[in-house]
């Protein structure tokens, strides 16, 4: 007999989670979307992975765990076998989550199954020592419509001593046994982030991390690993993740002795350790991962259909980006209420919705020597404070948003003149500074306080609609003297949790206030400060072309909803290179759409044609900022050319960019095949700057889109072009 299933209740099915236990095996599996995730409690009550992958047939079964065979007397079975969580002990010689010293010289930790508790979509499940009170909760959430699962620990010290953490992970991820794995991840520095790397997992480890006391540029919390070397967007097996953690953070690779690989992720365990006192516990942040077998393409957009949906302020439905204007480009630290306001005639004028003041309307701020610390409104530059500036931005219906820097101060300062104290730093030592400033110790609660406070002052003194959060240096000298010696290292985690405290806080009392986060470009950029702000900035590097390999890297692992992206002046001031304003438009509309160039150097013309292309994608950006992204002809390793689409949620709209680097031996640029449409469908095309093929029909299917392709004119160097679909008949 043929069991037919109604469409509606297989979505049902897959838009929930589930999470099983069998008393019998004493194996845990959760499901949900494409993904089934298994693991149990083996004969030595350790908890064993079983399975990670696609999602498996609901009456499929597995067998208790049991240890495997270790390897002759060199590795025993906990080298060999898959665990979820597994401490250092009893000979482990493989990454370990979670290494302690207790004060009696005792380093053994031999980690138990205790007990479980499944809520809704939530399990945890308990782990203690062999011998001492030592409890770890495991934590798993898995997200009921990607399938991406969070996992997080949490260390309890119920002895009567305090004991020391040197080392804990959030937990560690098992792929199954097979030598051909490729690791995608993301490298970088200041004004070139977001390069995507690819290698194949060999015997051994590799280690991705910051010890900068922020995510940094050069290497994104942010790992992909797939099969077969295969190079598909759109095939094969994918597993993917992030860990939601702006300090310093290590997510080990690792090929263990029999081809496993295992993916451990969590503070860096570098200068770090962490004393918990007796009836102190320890929340490791949270460590993120989905699968998909779909390719690298799909498991980009699962990212951002989670981030989406579960990350960022307001998820399910954080709010679209507005366009926004800022000024750093054009007058650098040079602000003032005329031209400002002046700036924002001009802004208004071609359909911008947000003005942004950047660095240098504070303090005694001329440049970057002094100032920061001292968060009064600069009385030379704004004589009657912000406010007219801020009326007269409102009168333009725009609102307003400012530049803050509030972890940094300058020597040069008078916080810094009263509270040489409070900056990160060994007693007695030099203070190594970077762009002439300091990292003030944010765990100190005094500094903690100072920093929420005047950013609660300027926000309630001023009607301000959104904050650019920018964090310029990293750390040195990360001494914390007013504590302890032994507690000192707690500032890479105390640190960090004041910072998404004071985040959460100032959103929670200023509910319409939104935030960017920015760290001299895209230097703090991870699943952890994204739950706090609404937007990021990827880059100082705004040449729209080199943008293009930048955002490519970045969508790898973040939606394009966040990826701020400015239209700036021509030629570029970082490397002269000269594009068009349509050229530089196009490329910033992949993202969120911002103009930061010089308007008092604009002609006539270049007004009209960014009113046009403001009001352009104000029509798409619900597709770009909310649709799937699918990444046509990448910008990468040389290549000429660069082609994304970005396809509505209902499929019923798509918008496709395309840009030539430049054209050789008059080869026609590529023909580009569409995806994600529905075949049926018959779909209208619009060139939105008149550069289709003169073939092209105006209608057609979505099959049609998809298989017969279609072709752009585009010759020369650095020109581009973008056409929308939209459903004309389903
Ligand atoms: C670095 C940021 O990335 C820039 O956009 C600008 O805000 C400057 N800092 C201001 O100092």
């Amino acid at each position: 007999m043929t069991i037919f299933i109604a469409p509606q209740l297989i979505r049902a099915q897959t838009e929930n989670a589930s999470i099983r236990f069998d008393k019998q095996t004493q194996v845990f599996r959760i499901d949900a979307a494409d993904v089934s995730y298994v693991f149990g409690i083996n004969e030595k009550k350790a908890i064993q992975t079983l399975y990670w992958g696609k999602r498996l047939n609901a009456a499929d079964t597995f067998a208790a765990p049991v240890y495997e065979p270790g390897v002759a007397a060199f590795d025993a079975s906990n080298n060999t076998t898959r665990q979820e969580f597994v401490a250092w002990g009893a000979g482990l010689y493989v990454e370990p989550d979670l290494k302690i010293t207790f004060p009696d010289g005792n380093r053994d930790l031999v980690l138990q199954y205790v007990s479980h508790t499944i809520a809704g979509n939530h399990l945890t499940v308990r782990l203690k020592d062999i011998s001492r009170e030592v409890y770890v909760e495991l934590q798993y959430e898995m997200d009921p419509a990607t399938g991406v699962l969070r996992r997080s620990a949490e260390v309890q010290n119920k002895t009567s001593s305090p004991l020391t953490i040197e080392q804990v992970s959030s937990g560690t991820w098992t792929l199954p046994r097979a030598q051909d794995y490729r690791l995608r991840y993301l490298t970088g520095r200041w004004a070139g982030e977001w390069n995507l790397r690819e290698q194949l997992i060999q015997p051994g480890k590799t280690i991705l991390e910051s010890r900068r006391g922020s995510t940094g540029a050069q290497n994104n919390p942010w790992f992909a690993i797939d099969r077969n070397g295969s190079n598909d967007q759109d095939s094969g097996d994918v597993w993917f993740g992030g860990l939601g953690w702006s300090g310093s953070w290590k997510i080990s690779i690792e090929q263990d002795q029999v081809q496993q690989v295992r993916v451990t992720g969590g503070p860096n365990s570098f200068d770090f350790d962490y004393r918990l006192a007796p009836g102190e516990s320890l929340q490791t942040p949270y460590f993120y991962a989905g699968y998909t077998h779909d390719g690298i393409g799909s498991a980009s957009r699962l990212l951002h259909r989670f981030e989406l949906g579960s990350v960022l302020p307001g998820a399910p439905h954080p709010k679209l980006r507005p366009v926004l204007y800022n000024s750093w480009e054009a007058t650098g630290f040079n602000v003032n209420e005329a031209a400002q306001e002046a700036l924002a005639e001009k802004a208004a004028s071609i359909g911008v919705e947000r003005f942004v003041v950047d660095d240098g309307w504070f303090g005694k701020r001329a440049d970057d020597h002094a100032g920061l610390g001292d968060w009064y409104v600069n009385p030379v530059k704004f004589p009657n404070g912000l406010k007219p500036l801020i009326d007269k931005v409102h009168s333009l219906n725009m609102d307003f948003g400012l530049w803050v820097e509030p972890e940094m101060v300058n020597p040069d300062s008078d916080l810094y003149r009263k509270h040489p104290d409070w900056v990160l730093n060994f007693t007695g030592r030099p203070r190594t500074e970077g762009r002439n400033q300091l990292v003030l110790n944010l765990a100190r609660p005094d500094v903690r306080e100072y920093v929420f406070n005047f950013l609660d002052k300027l926000l309630n003194e001023n009607d301000i609609a959104f904050l650019k959060w920018d964090y310029n240096r990293n750390w040195s000298e990360p001494g914390w003297p007013a504590v302890a010696p032994e507690d000192e290292k707690k500032v890479y985690i105390t640190y960090e949790q004041n910072l998404y405290s004071i985040l959460e806080q100032l959103r929670k009392k200023h509910p319409a206030v939104e935030i960017e986060s920015c760290s001299g470009g895209g230097s703090r950029v991870d699943l952890g400060i994204m739950h706090y702000t609404d937007e990021v900035w990827p880059s100082d590097n705004t040449d729209a072309f080199d943008r293009l390999k930048i955002q490519d890297g970045f969508t790898y692992a973040y939606t394009p909803a966040v990826m701020m992206a400015w239209v700036t002046d021509s030629p570029s001031q970082l490397n002269h290179r000269t594009l068009s304003l349509d050229y530089r438009f196009l490329s910033s509309m992949q993202g969120s759409l911002g103009i930061g160039a010089n308007l008092n150097d604009w002609k006539p013309e270049d007004f009209a044609t960014a009113k046009k292309m403001v009001a352009q994608y104000k029509q798409i950006r619900e597709i770009v900022q909310r649709g799937s992204l699918y990444r046509l002809i990448s910008p990468q390793n040389g290549s000429e050319h660069s082609v994304t689409e970005s396809v509505s949620a209902d499929q019923n709209a798509a918008v496709t960019f395309a840009f030539l680097h430049s054209s050789g031996m008059l080869y026609p640029f590529p023909r580009i095949y569409l995806r994600g449409l529905k075949p049926d469908s018959m779909y209208r095309i619009e060139a939105l700057d008149g550069k289709l093929a003169s073939d092209t029909p105006a209608v057609a299917s979505g099959a049609f889109w998809m298989q017969n392709g279609v072709d752009v004119n585009l010759q020369g160097d650095f020109q581009a072009a973008a056409f929308s679909l939209k459903v004309v008949a389903n």
